[in-house]
């Protein structure tokens, strides 16, 4: 098994080989190019995110693998080539894509995300789960941000592949997106191990800040004292990469300072929803927001919350928890 896996990152690295060198020769490269150069990335960029091309076709990648023993089934294990069942017959899974290595911390090729170069859809293909990947563990990018710098102080989690490529394109080396899937504790246990801040900025729309606000309900439960979270929200319409492309490097970096850390994200976003001027407006804010602060490990921050909702209802802590089961509010 050891053995199998290790023949797995070689097919994987020597796909990524192969990816990038058909970025520089195959006949079908100037498209490739040209829509890398129209993205803003320079050639240096480019590579230092191991950045491809998959061309057109079918069997480019498994006939690349001809000589290697039972390639195909290797290819197949690794996600990279699918089995036609009724053809009984394997094909190229990218194909015709701009493909962008996914690395594990040490480096390894775990799997790739795949775009296309025009409109066509799906505009991002990812390697399906394997037995080397795990799309709720991994971070795109933090393999080479901790390349750039091995002292981080804080990490910028993003929605895109493009996103992190084209902020280091700007001089902002310390960003991370996950995969195409919502924000794990996982991913943010990992994080939290490495930074002791995170700042979540996701895309200014609707889905960007339906995941801003899963991001702070799946970062309640691990936070803790001397960890910080905050939000930094885009103007509608931008991401990262349009923005930073649109401001440059100065701007962005303010907006950055000024990101909503996560006490006041939440009391901001959860009396959206509420009337504070009523009564019957504060016991639904206060509904709402104490099972979610209640699911904190203990820290201060999660007592100022605590005390805040005090304020904010006139109640104190006994009485909160004669309603609700606030008894690790205080202990842990
Ligand atoms: N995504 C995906 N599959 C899709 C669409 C999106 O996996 N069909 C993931 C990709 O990781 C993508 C991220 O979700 O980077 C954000 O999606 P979106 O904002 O739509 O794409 P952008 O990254 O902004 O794509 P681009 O700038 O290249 O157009
Ligand atoms: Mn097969
Ligand atoms: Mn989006
Ligand atoms: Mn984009
Ligand atoms: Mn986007």
């Amino acid at each position: 098994r050891e053995q199998q896996l290790k023949r797995q990152f070689e097919a994987l690295e020597q796909a990524n080989h192969f990816f990038q060198q058909q970025l520089r020769h195959s006949s079908e490269r100037q498209r490739a190019v040209h829509y890398l150069q129209q993205r803003g990335l320079s050639g240096q960029i480019a590579a230092a995110f191991g950045i491809g091309y998959a061309p057109p076709g079918w069997d480019n990648l498994l006939n690349h693998f001809a000589a290697v023993d039972n390639a195909t089934a290797l290819l197949e294990q690794s996600g990279m080539v699918i089995h036609n069942e009724d053809k009984q017959s394997h094909y190229d899974r990218f194909r015709d894509r701009i493909m962008f290595p996914i690395r594990d911390v040490r480096g390894r090729v775990l799997g790739f995300g795949g775009r296309v170069l025009g409109d066509d859809k799906p505009k991002y293909l990812n390697s399906p789960e394997t037995p080397t990947f795990h799309k709720g563990r991994e971070l795109y990018g933090l393999y080479e941000a901790r390349k750039h710098s091995n002292q981080l102080d804080r990490l910028l989690i993003v929605e895109g592949y493009m996103d992190v490529v084209s902020l280091a394109q700007h001089g902002i080396h310390w960003s991370v997106a996950t995969l195409g899937t919502a924000t794990t504790e996982q991913h943010l246990e990992r994080l939290f191990k490495l930074v002791p801040e995170v700042i979540f900025c996701f895309d200014g729309d609707q889905a960007g800040r339906t995941a801003a606000l899963r991001a702070l309900k799946t970062t309640l439960p691990v936070i803790r004292d001397g960890q910080e979270a905050r939000f930094l929200f885009l103007p509608d319409g931008e991401d990262p990469d349009t923005l930073v492309r649109r401001e440059g490097e100065a701007a962005f970096s303010e907006r950055v300072t000024q990101a909503l850390p996560l006490s006041e994200f939440f009391f901001k976003s959860l009396s959206e929803d509420a009337d504070l001027s009523s009564m019957d407006g504060r016991a639904r804010f206060s509904n709402a927001a104490l099972p979610l602060i209640n699911a904190m490990p203990g820290s201060l921050l999660k007592q100022m919350m605590l005390d805040r909702i005090c304020e904010i209802t006139g109640l104190n802590l006994d009485q909160l928890g004669s309603v609700i089961d606030l008894h690790q509010a205080t202990s842990k």
